[in-house]
C-alpha cells in the first residue's frame, strides 16, 4: 500500500501528521531533513506479505539494503522476518538488530572471501551463488573453516519485468545470477564438494513490479528447474524469489500483497515440501517514511519558479538517479491554487531536484514540505555529497516518536580523515 491513502500518513487538523504526531513538531524538535518512519505502516507491510504466503511454509527476508536503520531492524525481527543481505555491513547490521541467522540469506554478485568466512561464522541460511568463481571461494573459505556451507544458485530466469533498466535484474544481458543451464553445473559441482550444501534455488527479477506476470513468469521457469534438479537426485528445499514487488508512488496500480501471494501460489503451491522465501524490500519499507524538508528560498526565473529546500539529491538521489517521481505536500493543508514548480535542493549540480513542473501550493520559507514514499533507498542511498551531513531519522508509534539516527555532525563528516 502507498501513503497516498494510508491513514496513518494524513492530515489531522490541517496539518499533516504521521500516526498521531504532526510533523511540524518532529521538524522543531529533530530539524530537517528527516526521514520520518510510520512503524504502524512498516510492520503493516511486513504482516501482510506474511499473510499472503501462509497457504505454503515460508519466511520473509526482509531486503535490508532498502531501509537498514537497526531501530527498523528490530521492528522487522520482532515480528519474526529474517533479512536479505548482501555485504558483510548488513550482516552486522542484523546482528545488532537479533535477527536469527538462521533466517539470514546472503545475496549479490561479488561477495569477498572475509564477507562469505563472517556469514559463516553467523551461521546463516543460505548463500544465494552467482557465478562459478563465487562458488568455488566459497567451497575453499568453509572447508578452511571446517563448515558447510549451505547454498542457493540465483538463477537468471530471462524474464522482462518492465520496470526502470537500472533496477531490471533477471533479463539475459544482466549481470545478476546464472543461465538455467549453467546452474545445473553448479548443483553438479556443490553436490560434489563436501564443503558445499545445495538447499535452494533463488532468483530476483527486478523491483518496482507493477504487475504479477513478470512474477508468475519466473515462477514458472523456477519450477521446472526445481522439479527437473528433483528428478535427477539434487533434492533442494528452499525456492527464494526474491523481492520486486511495487508500490503506488504516482499513477501506478501495483498488485496488493494478497495478490502477489495468491499469484506466485497458484504456480508454486502444488511442489511438496517446498519452503518458500520471498525477499521484499521496497513494499515493506517504501510507504512508510516520508522525507521531511524545510523550505529556505522562493527563486523566480523567467522561466521557472524553484522552491529552494534544505533537501536535495544526497538525501534522496532517486528523482535524479531514476526520474522517479515522489509526491510532495505541503505540512501545513493549504487551500490556494497551486502554483507549478521545480523543488530543489542546495547541491551545485542541476541534476539535484525532488520534483519537475510540480503543481504545489505556495510556500514561504521556514515551512515544512514531506516527501512521500521515501521509506526504500532514501535514507540507505543517501551520501555526504557537497560535505552534507545526511539526514537524521525518526520513528514514530502512535501518539510518540523517537530518533532513531542522530543528524551527522560535522565532526562526523571528517570521521578516518588523517591530516
Ligand atoms: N533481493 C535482491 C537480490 C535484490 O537485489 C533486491 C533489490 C531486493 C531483494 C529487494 O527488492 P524490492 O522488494 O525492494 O524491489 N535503488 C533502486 C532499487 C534497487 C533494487 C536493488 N535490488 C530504487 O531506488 O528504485
Amino acid at each position: 500500500m502507498s501513503n497516498f491513502d494510508d491513514k496513518n500518513i494524513d492530515y489531522k487538523n490541517s496539518v499533516l501528521h504521521v500516526e498521531g504526531v504532526e510533523l511540524n513538531k518532529i521538524a522543531a524538535e529533530a530539524g530537517t531533513p528527516t526521514y520520518v518512519y510510520s512503524n504502524e505502516i512498516f510492520a503493516e507491510n511486513i504482516i501482510n506479505i506474511d499473510q499472503a504466503l501462509r497457504g505454503a511454509a515460508h519466511l520473509v527476508c526482509y531486503s535490508v539494503k532498502v531501509a537498514s536503520n537497526v531501530g527498523l531492524l528490530k521492528k522487522a525481527a520482532g515480528l519474526g522476518a529474517g533479512a536479505d543481505i548482501v555485504s558483510g555491513g548488513e550482516l552486522y547490521r542484523c546482528r545488532k538488530a537479533g535477527i536469527d541467522p538462521k533466517k539470514i540469506v546472503y545475496s549479490g554478485v561479488g561477495k569477498a572471501a572475509h564477507e562469505m568466512a563472517e556469514a559463516l561464522d553467523a551461521g546463516i541460511l543460505m548463500f544465494n551463488v552467482e557465478s562459478a568463481q563465487e562458488l568455488s571461494l566459497l567451497a575453499q573459505v568453509a572447508s578452511d573453516k571446517g563448515k558447510v556451507a549451505q547454498i542457493a544458485v540465483r538463477v537468471n530466469p530471462d524474464v522482462d519485468p518492465q520496470t526502470h533498466p537500472y533496477v531490471a535484474t533477471g533479463l539475459k544481458e544482466s549481470k545478476f545470477g546464472v543461465p538455467a543451464a549453467e546452474a545445473m553445473e553448479l548443483y553438479r559441482i556443490a553436490k560434489n564438494t563436501p564443503s558445499l550444501k545445495a538447499i535452494g534455488l533463488d532468483c530476483h527479477i527486478g523491483s518496482q513490479l507493477v504487475s504479477v506476470a513478470p512474477f508468475v513468469a519466473a515462477c514458472e521457469r523456477l519450477k521446472r528447474l526445481f522439479l527437473d534438479l528433483r528428478s535427477q537426485g539434487i533434492n533442494l528445499t528452499y525456492i527464494d524469489l526474491g523481492g520486486g514487488l511495487g508500490i503506488r508512488y504516482n499513477q501506478e496500480k501495483p498488485p496488493t500483497a494478497k495478490e502477489y501471494g495468491e499469484a506466485v501460489l497458484n504456480v508454486l503451491g502444488d511442489i511438496d515440501d517446498l519452503f518458500l522465501i520471498v525477499e521484499p524490500g521496497r513494499s515493506v519499507a517504501g510507504s512508510a517514511a516520508v522525507l521531511l524538508i524545510k523550505v529556505l528560498y522562493n527563486k523566480r526565473t523567467d522561466f521557472k519558479h524553484f522552491v529552494v529546500t534544505d533537501g536535495a539529491m544526497n538525501d534522496l538521489i532517486r528523482p535524479c538517479l531514476y526520474g522517479s517521481y515522489h509526491q510532495i505536500k505541503t505540512v501545513n493543508e493549504k487551500n490556494q491554487a497551486p502554483l507549478t514548480v521545480d523543488v530543489v535542493g542546495p547541491v551545485c549540480e542541476s541534476g539535484d531536484f525532488l520534483a519537475k513542473d510540480r503543481p504545489l501550493a505556495p510556500v514561504e520559507p521556514g515551512e515544512y514540505l514531506a516527501v512521500l514514499n521515501a521509506g526504500a533507498y532514501g535514507m540507505t542511498m543517501s551520501s555526504n555529497y557537497n560535505s552534507r551531513t545526511r539526514p537524521a531519522e525518526v520513528l514514530v508509534e502512535g501518539d510518540s516518536f523517537k530518533l532513531i539516527k542522530q543528524r551527522e555532525t560535522y565532526d562526523n563528516l571528517i570521521l578516518g580523515e588523517i591530516f
